[in-house]
């Protein structure tokens, strides 16, 4: 069986999961055209889960990803967590706020969320993705048996084993260019930066199982040529942003279409975790702190999401996590069902 009937698509294309912006209309209308549409729950609780997942089957009946965080559970460190507040404090008080007293780790790991395990089961997507990391054997063995379709996402060759090892469908290999969070299982290793060219080719000849590339691939001649190196489909993400049916907000389609889309930044400020943002007010404040002073994921992301609602408060944008990869500058802003279309006929033009 090859990988698109696994997946029960016919365009080898993925909309990627991306939580906060991937609404169920925009996975649904992507689905309804022939590729994959993705939501994502791994900020949302298992009751919410469900109803997006709900609500995407009520626009569509075809294949639908659901994407699930699997990073290891924040360990809190109140000194790091008192003295990144204090840090904070001057850029709330420009907006006439005060940082939270204390933070929070605002959303579990799959890893530790078997309420959340019981929901997938229970809804059955056809295709279930991990990423930050992988889930337990326990969670694997129970989604597989209700016949979901696994992924992962994998930054180097040694995420990509234990992916396969521990029994996934298909490896999600996402390059240095990618938008959002970076998938790398332990946010404090080295990071090998592989970019989506390379990884992609030392995947495919690495491992056994079908390899999706994702990262900054925004048309069909950028899905045409990871097909060329080997992968049996592509992963867009911030080609997608700009959509009708995206939950992106007005100051981030705005910060897209900027001279922002060519300076795209990886920082750890905002979250707690390396993630590729359009350059903005946050991505510069994250320019002149060590990782040392940040506090675990998601705890920091308490303090940035409390720090952008603070600026948005007072109008203004630049606090926000506008993730985006480094192909940012060739976003469309179309209804996502077009996109799909013009990316089918880009790429059997590349063909
Ligand atoms: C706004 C945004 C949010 C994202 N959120 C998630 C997520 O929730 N889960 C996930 O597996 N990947 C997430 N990603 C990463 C994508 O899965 C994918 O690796 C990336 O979008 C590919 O690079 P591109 O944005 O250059 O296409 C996100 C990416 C973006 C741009």
């Amino acid at each position: 069986m090859t990988l698109l009937e696994t997946l029960g698509i016919n365009l080898p294309i993925i909309q990627a999961p991306m939580a906060g912006v991937s609404s169920p209309a925009l996975a649904a209308a992507v689905s309804n055209r022939g590729a994959l549409g993705s939501i994502a729950v791994g900020a949302v609780d298992p009751a919410r889960a469900r109803r997006m997942i709900v609500a995407v089957r009520e626009r569509s009946a075809h294949a639908l990803n659901v994407n699930v965080f699997c990073h290891r559970p924040a360990q809190a460190e109140r000194a790091i967590e008192a003295s990144w507040l204090d840090h904070l404090r001057p850029y709330f008080a420009s907006f006439d706020a005060a940082p939270p007293n204390e933070l929070h780790e605002i959303y579990k790991s799959f890893v530790a969320d078997d309420a959340m395990l019981a929901a997938l089961v229970a809804e059955r997507p056809r295709i279930v993705s991990f990423h930050f990391g992988l889930p337990r054997e326990e969670q694997i063995r129970a989604l597989r048996a209700a016949g979901i379709v696994l992924l992962a996402t994998a930054t180097n060759v040694a995420e990509g084993r234990a992916a396969a090892d521990a029994g996934v469908h298909a490896i999600v290999a996402q390059g240095y260019e990618a938008g959002g969070h970076r998938g790398i299982f332990d946010p404090d290793a080295q990071d090998s930066c592989l970019g989506t060219l390379a990884l992609t080719r030392i995947l495919v000849r690495e491992l056994d199982l079908p390899v999706i590339a994702a990262g900054g691939i925004m048309d069909g001649a950028g899905i045409a040529a990871v097909l060329r190196l080997g992968a049996c489909a592509a992963q867009l993400g911030t080609a997608f942003i700009a959509c009708d049916e995206s939950d992106a907000d007005a100051g981030y389609r705005d910060a897209l279409a900027s001279d922002a889309a060519k300076h795209t930044v990886m920082t750890r400020a905002i979250s707690g975790r390396p993630a590729r943002c359009l350059k903005n007010q946050f991505t510069m404040l994250g320019a002149s702190v060590s990782d040392r002073q940040i506090p675990a994921y998601p705890i920091a992301y308490d303090a940035g999401k409390a720090l952008n609602a603070a600026a948005k408060a007072a109008h203004v944008s630049g606090y926000g996590a506008q993730w985006a990869g480094q192909g940012a500058p060739l976003f469309r802003a179309l209804p996502a069902g077009e996109l799909v279309a013009i990316l089918a006929r880009e790429l059997a033009e590349h063909a």
